[in-house]
């Protein structure tokens, strides 16, 4: 399995207080889905990161600069967004408790109390013009203040995070009269989980 020095630190914060970093398989990051809903596209379908800065160090990714939206979906459309993580377990992906799923991510983009409000969103700086264009308009330049990203997780019951993971993020857009569009997003984040030895 090929691994990068690329790291995320998840943090899980159970009956243990135990961390955990995943050590990335994919030096692109966002692998496509394996089983994505039919019509589906890929991260750099929606997101041009040219203008992005990336820069790993041990265990951090530090990011700052422009993400672009580049998803070609209507800027009235109703963005559904779900993040899941998998476990991979005797030859098979199953699903585990950790998952978020919103129905309108752009009304809580900004949201404080949402985690990719504390591990991202806050640190984008031309919040007005993203909070009112979000993943909709195409061209949209979501500028960041410099900032780390760890991936942290809560984890609820104490249990035990090992071996290889996923998360399946999508986006789906559904139009005025309710109907899903067919160019879902769809990504993976995959890494294999290792406890920090504190
Ligand atoms: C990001 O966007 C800002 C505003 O348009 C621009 O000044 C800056 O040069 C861009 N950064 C990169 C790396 O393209
Ligand atoms: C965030 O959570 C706090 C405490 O539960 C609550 O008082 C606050 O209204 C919430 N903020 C939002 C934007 O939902």
């Amino acid at each position: 399995m090929l691994k990068t020095l690329l790291l995320l630190v998840v943090l899980v914060s159970g009956s243990w207080g135990a961390d955990y970093e995943l050590l990335l398989e994919d030096p692109d990051i966002f692998a496509p889905c394996t089983e994505g809903p039919p019509g589906s596209v890929g991260f750099h379908d929606a997101f041009n990161i040219k203008d992005l800065v990336l820069n790993q160090d041990a265990d951090i990714i530090h990011i700052s600069e422009n993400l672009t939206t580049i998803w070609d979906v209507q800027p009235t459309d109703r963005i559904s967004a779900r993040f899941a993580l998998w476990h991979y377990n005797r030859g098979n992906w199953e699903p585990t408790l950790f998952s978020i799923a919103t129905p309108d991510f752009c009304s809580a983009i900004f949201d404080e109390n949402q985690s990719w409000f504390k591990q991202w969103t806050r640190y984008i700086s031309n919040r007005d013009e993203v909070q009112e264009k979000c993943l909709t308009t195409r061209g949209t330049v979501w500028m960041h203040n410099p900032f780390d990203l760890k991936l942290r997780l809560n984890n609820i019951r104490g249990a035990t995070l090992q071996g290889r993971y996923k998360a399946v993020v999508t986006f789906e857009a559904v139009d005025e009269r309710d109907v899903p569009r067919k160019n879902t997003v769809c990504f993976e984040i995959r890494g294999e989980a290792e406890k920090i030895k504190n």
